[in-house]
């Protein structure tokens, strides 16, 4: 008989968001064109209940769900929530667009296995209206960051970053609308890397081996 040749097992994504849900779109669309060959979404969770990006998941028949994290305990809502990651036994999850802090649990349950995308040049403009922040800044140059998560904002060890200049004609939708393109493409990125295995994450610095 011939030796069994192994298979590379699939990597199963949960998406984390809580608002439109372009980052996540982005990703399912590398997925259907074949971009991340054996990665699939296998949960789709949203905090907030009206999120655009929920019902986008639902149109596209991927499995979704509310968990409402206003009004509880962070504690107790990521236990929610990572109990369902697992049930759903995701081995990759992305936060896409998901605006809450994880607790030290919630990270610990998923070592160097959660991804973050946020609109700027990390460490520069962490929190809100990144883009916003750079703009008023007068930076020259702007961007995006994927970073495995930590307990911190936007904060973990980073894995790739994307830059785009600052126009003299831009406003700061304009420049937000160039990161977010950029955004789009990094994401998919980000994932492959991390479907292909081959890095290592030594302190704050993923080094590719
Ligand atoms: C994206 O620009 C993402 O980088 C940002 O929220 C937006 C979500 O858009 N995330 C953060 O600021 C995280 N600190 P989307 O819902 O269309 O993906």
């Amino acid at each position: 008989m011939p030796a069994e040749i192994p298979t590379p097992q699939p990597i199963r994504l949960g998406i984390l968001l809580s608002g439109r849900g372009s980052n996540f779109l982005a990703i399912a669309e590398s997925i259907r064109a074949g971009r991340l060959p054996g990665v699939e979404i296998t949960i789709v969770i949203s905090n907030v209940a009206e999120a655009p990006g929920i019902e986008a998941a639902a149109e596209l028949g991927l499995p979704h769900a509310v968990l409402v994290s206003k009004g509880r305990k962070r504690a107790e809502h990521d236990a929610d929530v990572v109990a369902l990651l697992k049930e759903h036994k995701v081995d990759l999850v992305c936060l896409a667009g998901y605006m809450r802090l994880l607790s030290r649990e919630f990270v610990a349950a998923f070592p160097h296995r959660i991804l973050n995308i946020h609109p700027s040049l990390l460490p520069a403009f962490p929190g809100l209206d990144a883009q916003q922040q750079a703009f008023d800044y007068g930076v020259k140059v702007a961007g995006c960051t994927v970073h495995f998560v930590d307990e911190e904002l936007d904060h973990g060890a980073i894995l790739l970053q994307r830059t785009v200049p600052v126009l003299d004609s831009d406003d700061a939708h304009r420049l937000a609308d160039r990161i977010l393109a950029e955004e789009h493409i990094a994401y998919t990125e980000a994932i492959a890397r991390v479907a292909g295995g081959e890095y290592e994450v030594r302190g704050r610095r993923y080094v590719r081996k």
